[in-house]
């Protein structure tokens, strides 16, 4: 081998030299580039998109605990650690897309919760609104108040993979919400929402969207999973709360898609649609006692 190294023509080895040397500056590089990338990661917080493995479970685990810390009388009944074994059992180790929303059920066996009659309040299409609402008076509840949902909510994406313990959050790594029917959040919300609803008693109120075309839409998940799951004796009556602008608006009680709701509830629960201001609702956020009494 020495003698053919020898033999390499001085013109050659220059380049070989010089090859060398742009390859230790090119790896220099990528070091530095990737330094910077960990850290811009590292100091994006726990909530980016771009959690670091582990950081999932320990996010989750987190929220579980301060959940349980400002709600003491559910406390004693839920284990963190157990609810996220569940909780990651319904996805680990599946395909991405076929994760069915059955999974989830030992996840609502592992969880205890006692149903907020006459506070629950559905949503659809007013989702921001709606949760502003509910943080700012603390009167109803919405599915995202419950140990569940204030546990998964904002979560945008976690997957794992055929054969894997891993859990990515990362966008290209996990389907979106429409990529497949069977992906591991839509089937979480849909079990989820499917349990919220089936507890649902007392006076119930739903807040749909009046600025829209079709307030009660057949594809959303209040439609196609939580009106079926609404049962009298149990539950009484539902409210349409149909949250109006003005001159923005597009639909009023009278909209077909409301009738529509009213003919998919159980014949037995009574049915009342009213159109509220936006202004209304916002103002009744600074007097809790409004809040929490007559609103609407
Ligand atoms: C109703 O829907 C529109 C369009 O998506 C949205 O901009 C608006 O904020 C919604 N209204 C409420 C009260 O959430
Ligand atoms: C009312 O409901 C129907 C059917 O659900 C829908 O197609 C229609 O566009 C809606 N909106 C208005 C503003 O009429």
């Amino acid at each position: 081998m020495a003698v053919e190294y020898q033999q390499v023509p001085s013109g050659r080895r220059r380049r070989n030299l010089l090859v060398w040397g742009v390859s230790v500056l090119l790896v220099a590089t990528l070091i530095a580039v990737s330094a910077s990338v960990a850290v811009a990661l590292w100091s994006s917080g726990p909530v980016s998109s771009d959690l670091l493995v582990g950081d999932f479970e320990s996010t989750i685990i987190g929220r579980c605990k301060a959940y349980l810390a400002k709600n003491k009388e559910d406390s004693s009944k839920n284990d963190c650690e157990e609810v996220w074994k569940a909780f990651s059992g319904a996805y680990l180790g599946k395909d991405p897309c076929e994760v069915s929303v059955e999974a989830y059920d030992p996840l609502m066996r592992a969880v205890s919760e006692r149903p907020a009659c006459d506070r629950m309040l559905f949503w659809s299409k007013t989702r921001d609104f709606v949760h502003d609402f509910t943080a700012k008076t603390k009167c109803q509840l919405t599915l995202e108040d419950t140990l569940l949902g204030y546990m998964m909510n904002d979560q945008t994406y976690w997957c794992s993979e055929k054969g894997s313990s891993v859990t990515f959050t990362e966008k290209g790594k996990c389907p979106g919400w429409d990529e497949c029917e069977r992906n591991p959040m839509k089937s979480f919300w849909k079990r989820a929402s499917a349990a919220f609803a089936e507890s649902a008693c007392g006076d119930v109120a739903v807040m749909l969207n009046g600025s829209i075309d079709t307030p009660f839409a057949p594809d959303s998940i209040f439609a196609s999973v939580e009106v079926k799951k609404f049962h009298s004796p149990k539950m009484k009556a539902l409210k349409v709360v149909l949250v109006t602008k003005g001159k923005d608006d597009k639909a009023n009680c009278k909209n077909k898609s409301l009738q529509n709701l009213k003919d998919a509830l159980d014949p037995r629960l009574s049915y009342e649609c009213l159109e509220v201001p936006q202004s209304k609702i916002i103002d009744c956020t600074s007097h809790p006692d409004k809040a929490c009494g007559n609103c609407w």
